[in-house]
């Protein structure tokens, strides 16, 4: 086939080289950015005078058919005409011959493919942000249910303090919350148009950068020509975005693993997300929750290619930028994979709320709640801490809990202790009266609020 960019060659490319170099096996995803970056641009070209308003129109109305074509599986995609960006140029000129030439007036390729790299991955994280979105929504009714779940919380995965399971899950919920938040920012930062840079040096025609980038919903051009080429900021800082909301996905899972093994069993995941062994009869194995936990390398990784890709480039483009695609593509692909699968499996595990109140109860995690009496009675806390240190070596010896101490021993480590202890120190108070904002005696008004605050996202 002849290149477009043919005219100073005299021999033709290396076979192995087209397949190298060409990019339509994972670029044409962007087929639709690029028709609809193409379209403006021609409409642009037809207004300014650059061509003729009956050239952009039939241009812009084949481009239109060739989209058409494209969604209902009726255009074949070439190897050797390299890209998506090329392919459908060509397409454009085997139908309608010399105007479909006059497409590429003003234009080069490194523009346009910054211009769909942008759009593409704007349209994408709009679908994050909506399965964000959804994942909240379940965390937040699942909350719901589960304010007088205590279950004991942790830290260096030793039993701490006796918490609520909603309080737990809202916790993810904020995780969340920041991560449609950096997706919102994200968006203000990369929402401008390259078009009009040109290969690196803008152009001599009078384009419109203006009218092209609103006409596709930029807010504004990039101010830079060489930057506007060379600048794949927006695709790190996405593949950054997406590795934090991995990383929290992956937290959680590993939690939830943990949890439906037999040792914890706090939670058991429906039949319908867990998978069986093909030799041990017995077994039910958290597979999504593992799965999700390991893809989240796989976007690190692509984070990390990115990063590396980048750091050498001189200005402006440069091919090594091909190879950012396949790393975003794939980091943007897990993170949907991920997302709803696992707001499904969430929705359908069964919380063991007897089991998880018992683990609650055991480890001393009132410990701080019986220092907290003492100090409320008027002993200084370090000196309520030391007491309550000595009460729990004692219950440890005696093999019982803090409140199977009776009354008449517990004053044998301070006379303050009345009766009113064992109320003040029951897993139920412990939770409840942690009710200042933030704290798990609190979590019916977080509740209230997450729900205020997803409605303002609607
Ligand atoms: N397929 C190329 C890419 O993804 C398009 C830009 C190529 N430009 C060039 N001058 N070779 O980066």
């Amino acid at each position: 086939m002849e290149k477009l960019w043919g005219g100073r060659f005299k021999a033709a490319t290396d076979k192995a080289v087209d397949d190298f170099n060409s990019s339509i096996r994972f670029d044409k995803r962007m087929y639709l950015q690029d028709i609809r970056g193409s379209i403006a641009h021609a409409e642009m070209l037809g207004k300014q005078g650059i061509i003729s308003k009956d050239d952009s129109a039939l241009i812009v109305k084949t481009l239109g058919e060739i989209l058409c074509d494209i969604e209902e599986d009726r255009v074949e995609f070439l190897i050797d005409a390299e890209d998506i960006h090329m392919n459908i140029e060509k397409i454009l000129i085997d139908r309608i011959g010399d105007v479909g030439k006059r497409l590429h007036t003003g234009r080069s390729r490194n523009d346009q493919v910054a211009l769909d790299i942008r759009m593409y991955l704007r349209d994408e994280s709009e679908q994050i942000a909506m399965m964000l979105d959804h994942l909240q929504t379940a965390l937040v009714s699942l909350a719901e249910n589960h304010v007088d779940t205590v279950m004991p919380g942790y830290t260096h995965m030793q039993k701490a303090q006796p918490i609520n399971l909603a309080h737990h899950l809202l916790a993810y919920f904020e995780m969340f919350k920041r991560d449609y938040s950096r997706l919102s920012d994200w968006k203000k930062r990369m929402n401008y148009s390259p078009l009009g840079c040109g290969a690196l040096a803008g152009t001599t025609y009078n384009l419109d950068r203006n009218y092209t980038a609103s006409e596709l919903g930029f807010i504004g051009i990039c101010n830079n020509s060489l930057d506007g080429v060379s600048d794949r900021d927006f695709v790190i800082e996405l593949a950054s975005v997406l590795s934090l909301v991995m990383m929290h996905l992956s937290r959680f899972c590993e939690e939830l693993i943990l949890w439906s093994s037999h040792e914890f069993s706090f939670v058991e995941m429906a039949d319908t997300h867990s998978t069986g062994s093909s030799i041990m009869p017995q077994k039910k194995n958290p597979d999504v929750a593992e799965l999700i936990r390991g893809k989240t390398g796989r976007v690190y990784g692509d984070l990390n290619t990115l990063l590396v890709m980048m750091k050498g480039l001189p200005l402006a483009y440069n091919k090594d930028m091909q190879e950012d695609k396949e790393a975003i593509f794939d980091a943007v692909d897990t993170v949907k994979l991920c997302l709803p699968v696992f707001a499904d499996m969430l929705r359908t595990m069964t919380v063991k709320k007897d089991i998880m109140k018992k683990g609650a109860s055991g480890g001393f995690t009132n410990a701080t709640d019986a220092a907290d009496y003492l100090v409320k009675k008027g002993m200084p806390f370090r000196d309520a801490h030391e007491t309550v240190g000595k009460m729990v070596a004692y219950a440890i010896e005696k093999n019982c809990s803090l409140d199977e101490i009776p009354l008449n021993v517990l004053n044998e480590f301070s006379t303050i202790i009345s009766d009113d202890f064992y109320q003040a120190i029951k897993l139920e108070t412990c939770v409840s009266e942690r009710k200042i904002p933030g704290a798990p005696g609190n979590v019916k008004e977080a509740i209230k609020e997450a729900k205020e605050y997803l409605e303002k996202l609607i």
